[in-house]
């Protein structure tokens, strides 16, 4: 379910959320044009292991768990983003996203999503940062 706030409070929103800490009013202020905002209960499937993926959400509020392709679970919430990986190398989703509580998402499109680094490179920084992160993890968890 889409909600509606004004444009002003969607920008003072954007600024409490880590991700997009650091960048100018003109780059916040094009983030909240590009993103839209979402509302979806606990259990809604957000993404699916195999599926094509064509957004990236950013969680505002709730949480969410991510279920790797070797079964391993991760939560993920406010602040915290996925659906990163389809989206840049246009593979299909690598883990399977559900939401684990109610949720408020920000959803930006694929198109929206290079638009958005080219304007913000500051965001592609703390993009490649988690994504080598994630990585880290995912390996440590392998060898574990
Ligand atoms: P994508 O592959 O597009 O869709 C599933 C998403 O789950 C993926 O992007 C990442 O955002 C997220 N994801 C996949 N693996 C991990 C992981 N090991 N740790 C955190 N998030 C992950």
């Amino acid at each position: 379910m889409a909600f509606l706030r004004s444009k002003s409070s969607k920008v003072e929103m954007l600024k409490n959320v880590p991700l997009f800490r650091g960048l100018s009013q003109r780059q916040v202020e094009q983030i909240a044009r590009l993103a839209d905002e979402f509302e979806v209960p606990a259990g809604k499937r957000l993404a699916s292991a195999g599926d094509i993926g064509h957004e990236l959400f950013i969680i505002v509020d709730g949480q969410v768990t991510v279920t790797t392709q070797s079964r391993r679970t991760i939560k993920l919430g406010p602040g915290e983003f996925f659906g990163e990986m389809s989206l840049i190398d246009g593979g299909p989703r690598s883990a399977t996203v559900d939401a684990a509580t109610p949720m408020k998402l920000l959803v930006i499109g694929h198109r929206e999503f290079w638009e958005l680094l080219n304007e913000a490179p500051p965001l592609a920084g703390k993009i490649m940062r988690a994504l080598s992160q994630r990585l880290r993890d995912a390996e440590a968890a392998v060898t574990a």
